[in-house]
């Protein structure tokens, strides 16, 4: 059963034919979703969401399809995760009862569940997501766990195909900014190997003490080696800013200061300088951010109210994108829905 869990379970090359299949279909290509029609995908959130929700509900629609959407501890039962725990608290149900109860209603199940942000370590094992990979029968999407959000990295490579014309050598740097509260790193992980994997030299650039995983870094590295490109690490913002072809901005809290929210916070202070303006991206550069975004704390108004922002083309990329991603796993899962006994 292959699932969409991470990108790092797919080949460059494989990645790269989704967002041609994504770029065919939005130019207008039906065949290019042709297995959504009458599929059911199931969604399961342990937490909000705008673009998401939406985005995989109109692709279905488009598709000929249906989705489905349950809000765990809201619409539907909390639920556990661990093995061999005593279920006396919160949750009702475990996922090994509903991940393959709800393969048997649906032909997709896709789920959202974010990194507790307590121990980066746990964060780093994906254990929600992973569970649900395990225990279904049907093909399992990642909506943006712990550690990844691969639908939004794919988007985020559509987008940049579109506006740039090409990736390969291209300059991508991943700036950090400050915010409110800690947030996890999903989104950057993502951005950074999909930038990799399409052949960009990749920068991050971000304070002392807000290191991304190392593993996702590696990664990121080895797929950059492969394509004769590099992967940098500074805290030089303005350096590392300058000559970008994509500035990409995303806040996430640092692995120190988890749990220590009044710290966190005047850290977020201390580098108040980073929110990114007008003066970080050149005359031909594009802005990049994953929404939402705080204006003002994240990104200057005057900036992403600028042209060369493309932040709603991301988001609106993300429907095509995962129409791709479904309708290869749907290929790849074959034509009857799972009814094994
Ligand atoms: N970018 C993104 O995943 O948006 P939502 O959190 O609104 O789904």
């Amino acid at each position: 059963m292959q699932h969409w869990v991470s990108m790092q379970e797919y080949e460059p090359a494989q990645l790269a034919k989704l967002v041609q299949s994504a770029l065919r279909h939005k130019r207008g290509a039906t065949d290019e979703a042709s297995a959504l029609r009458e599929r059911i995908l199931t969604m399961v959130f342990f937490n909000p969401s705008l673009r998401t929700r939406t985005s995989f509900e109109a692709a279905m629609l488009r598709g000929g399809g249906h989705a489905i959407c349950l809000n765990v501890g809201g619409d539907t039962w909390k639920l556990e995760h661990r093995s061999g725990v005593v279920m006396d608290g919160p949750c009702s149900e475990h996922i090994r009862e509903a991940a393959p109860v709800l393969s048997r209603y649906g032909d997709l199940l896709a789920v959202r569940t974010f990194a507790a942000l307590h121990d980066p370590a746990e964060d780093a094992k994906d254990q929600v997501i992973r569970a649900f990979a395990d225990h279904a029968t049907v093909p399992v999407i990642n909506m943006e766990s712990a550690l990844e959000h691969p639908c939004q990295g794919m988007a985020d490579w559509m987008t940049i195909q579109e506006k740039l014309g090409s990736t390969s050598g291209r300059r991508f740097v991943l700036t950090w900014a400050p915010h409110v509260k800690a947030l996890p790193m999903a989104v950057p992980h993502s951005a950074v190997l999909a930038a990799a994997a399409a052949g960009m030299q990749v920068t991050v650039t971000h304070p002392p003490g807000y290191e991304l995983n190392a593993g996702i870094l590696d990664r990121v590295a080895g797929w950059c080696a492969l394509a004769g490109t590099e992967l940098n690490v500074s805290t030089d913002q303005q350096t590392a800013c300058r000559d970008a072809d994509v500035v990409y901005v995303k806040s996430w809290g640092s692995p120190e200061l988890y749990d220590q929210a009044e710290r966190q916070r005047a850290d977020f202070a201390r580098y108040a300088d980073w929110t990114v303006g007008t003066e970080h991206v050149g005359p031909d550069g594009i802005l990049m951010h994953c929404l939402p975004v705080r204006r003002n704390l994240v990104i200057a108004d005057a900036l992403l109210d600028d042209p060369r922002s493309v932040v709603v083309d991301q988001a609106e990329n993300r429907m095509w994108i995962q129409s791709a991603i479904i309708n290869r796993l749907l290929e790849g899962a074959g034509s009857s829905t799972s009814s094994s006994t």
